[in-house]
């Protein structure tokens, strides 16, 4: 892949930052108009993007209807949704997938699933598409590409994005903070650029740009146990609680209930997909326990199966507990989910005969950067997309495969935004360069290494499926105690990857404890023992800097 690096002095019109679903969609819908520049603080790929199994929400089948669509949305997220983000996002569905179809993304058709071997297929008519099902949809309307959807949409979208002679892709630089400005006839701030390490010179380069976009994905590396790759660290939130953005909802953390428990198996999802398509979650002694906590049984929300395996955890005292598909033949599970499959064969069990073990992890930061449905902010010219954001679409609990959606469909209302705003927006011509005439070399990087550790851990335990009032306080004074430290060595070293990283999940595990202290209830992805009830007026917790 032809590498571009950020040099001193790079201007463009757009620099979105984060390769994702999100940031590539920004990229290709904004680069017929306007030079655009991607950032990637590691390889592209590296985001959650490309681990997505399920698939992506959408109404495309005549039994299906956007009002359907919307009203599960609405009550996964209990009377916490935004109903007009809802709305835009669900109707804004189809076109979402056309474009993908259109851009070349192959999913699985319903003739694909059928074929010998199943294979995933380009197709025009999207009444072909194979649908399948996940937990809180009262329909089948999840399309993918096999089990491994995130895959097909990042590298159909990249490959694009490579052909485009409008658009820089910049791999291992990460961005440090946001640069704004007052302008002389507003109160308002603007921001005009980014400071970027370079992880290549070691150097932090400003970039210059008519319109920033954080595309940055969420913050689930703040807990032990997670489901992301290492980069989820929440970077875009912090920098935008830097800058002056309102931040909001961050005590709903997703926690997936069925990740694989496995020594060798870091962060390996079992999709939600198998539960759809008829795998049962059981004890070690083989007895069902879902019924009992829910009607809708092993495809209840999330947040009611994730909940009821930890309580089965604790209350049996087990290491795990096992989804099981071993009833289907054969040929159906290694069909639908080729590489679970394969994967799970590589750690010595056959899905086909063998229970899976499986435990929850935390997958999904529901709250974020304040956005409106075409990913505005708080700051003029800054765009939050995908992840990072707080649109309102997925209130107290995202329901399954609503993430990828609202990537596609938030991205193409901030290319309209920004569409709007180019002609009457200037590029600044100057910023001051990164100082760093009074830093030295970092000399102990085992403090970052042990405050890192130290953050997930408490997170977990203290700020996880069950809360209280008294481990939350805890937590918040160990978290405050940390960012001491944290701030103390970031203004006495250079800044590299990892004290940047450190840096910002120490912020934002503070900003994910302040809001859940001062949630007063249980709701949806937040409980605590010590407010077991819902109060009757859902109200978002909204923080400002
Ligand atoms: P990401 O894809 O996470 O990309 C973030 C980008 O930001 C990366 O390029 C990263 O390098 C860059 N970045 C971060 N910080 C910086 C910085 N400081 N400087 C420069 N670059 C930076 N959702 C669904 O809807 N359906 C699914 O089936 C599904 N399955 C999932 C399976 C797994 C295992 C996981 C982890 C998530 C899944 N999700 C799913 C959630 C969904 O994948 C994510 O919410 C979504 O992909 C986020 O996309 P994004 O573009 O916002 O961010
Ligand atoms: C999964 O495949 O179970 C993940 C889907 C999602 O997070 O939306």
């Amino acid at each position: 892949m032809e590498e571009h690096k950020a040099s001193e002095g790079h201007a463009t019109d757009i620099l979105i930052i984060g390769s994702g679903a999100a940031g590539l969609t920004l990229a290709l819908r904004t680069a017929d108009f306007a030079r655009v520049t991607v950032l990637s603080k590691g390889d592209l790929q590296e985001g959650a993007t490309f681990y997505a199994q399920g698939g992506i929400a959408a109404v495309l089948d005549d039994s299906d209807s956007v009002d359907s669509h919307v009203q599960d949305t609405l009550k996964a997220g209990v009377g916490l949704c935004h109903k007009n983000v809802v709305e835009h996002v669900v109707a804004n569905s189809a076109r979402a997938v056309n474009w993908l179809v259109d851009q070349g993304v192959p999913f699985t058709t319903r003739d694909a699933v059928e074929a010998d071997p199943p294979s995933a297929a380009l197709v025009a008519d999207l009444t072909s598409l194979h649908l399948t099902q996940e937990g809180g949809h009262s329909h089948r309307r999840i399309i993918h590409a096999t089990d491994a959807t995130g895959k097909a949409v990042f590298q159909t979208l990249q490959k694009r994005a490579q052909e485009h002679p409008n658009i820089s892709l910049l791999e291992g630089c990460t961005a440090v903070d946001l640069v704004t400005q007052t302008a002389p006839e507003s109160s308002g701030r603007t921001c005009v650029g980014v400071y970027v390490l370079n992880q290549v010179s070691n150097k932090v380069e400003v970039i210059r740009s008519r319109f920033v976009t954080l595309a940055t994905g969420g913050a689930s590396k703040a807990y032990l146990y997670t489901s992301n790759p290492d980069g989820a660290s929440g970077d875009g939130i912090a920098m935008a609680w830097r800058a002056g953005c309102r931040v909001g909802n961050m005590e709903f953390n997703q926690f997936h209930p069925t990740c694989l428990y496995h020594p060798h198996a870091k962060s390996f999802l079992i999709t939600e997909a198998l539960r759809g398509e008829g795998a049962l979650l059981e004890l070690p002694d083989g007895s069902r326990f879902m019924p009992k906590f829910h009607e809708l049984a092993e495809l209840a929300p999330r947040d009611i199966v994730a909940r009821a395996i930890d309580h089965e955890m604790k209350r049996l005292g087990c290491d795990c507990v096992y989804l099981n598909i071993t009833h289907k033949p054969a040929d159906f599970v290694k069909e639908h989910f080729p590489n679970i499959f394969q994967r799970c064969l590589g750690f010595g069990i056959d899905i086909t005969t063998d229970r899976i073990p499986v435990v929850p992890a935390a997958h999904y930061t529901c709250g974020g950067v304040v956005t409106n449905e075409r990913g505005e902010t708080d700051i003029a010219n800054l765009y939050a997309i995908g992840e990072t954001s707080f649109s309102g679409l997925h209130g107290a609990n995202r329901m399954a495969s609503n993430s990828l959606l609202e990537c596609f469909v938030v991205a193409f209302g901030a290319a309209e935004s920004i569409g709007s705003k180019l002609k009457q927006t200037e590029l600044v011509s100057h910023i001051a360069a990164w100082d760093e005439s009074r830093v030295t070399d970092s000399d102990d990087e085992v403090l970052v290494s042990h405050d890192w550790d130290e953050i997930r851990r408490f997170m977990w335990d203290f700020v996880g499926i069950v809360r209280t009032t008294k481990r939350l306080e805890r937590a918040h004074s160990r978290i405050r105690l940390i960012r001491e430290e944290v701030r103390d060595y970031y203004i006495k070293h250079r800044v590299t990857n990892d004290n940047l990283e450190l840096r910002n999940l120490a912020l934002v595990a503070e900003l994910i404890i302040r809001c859940a202290l001062q949630r007063k209830e249980s709701r949806g992805l937040h409980f605590t023992l010590d407010h077991p009830e819902m109060l009757a007026a859902p109200e978002d917790t909204l923080l400002t800097p």
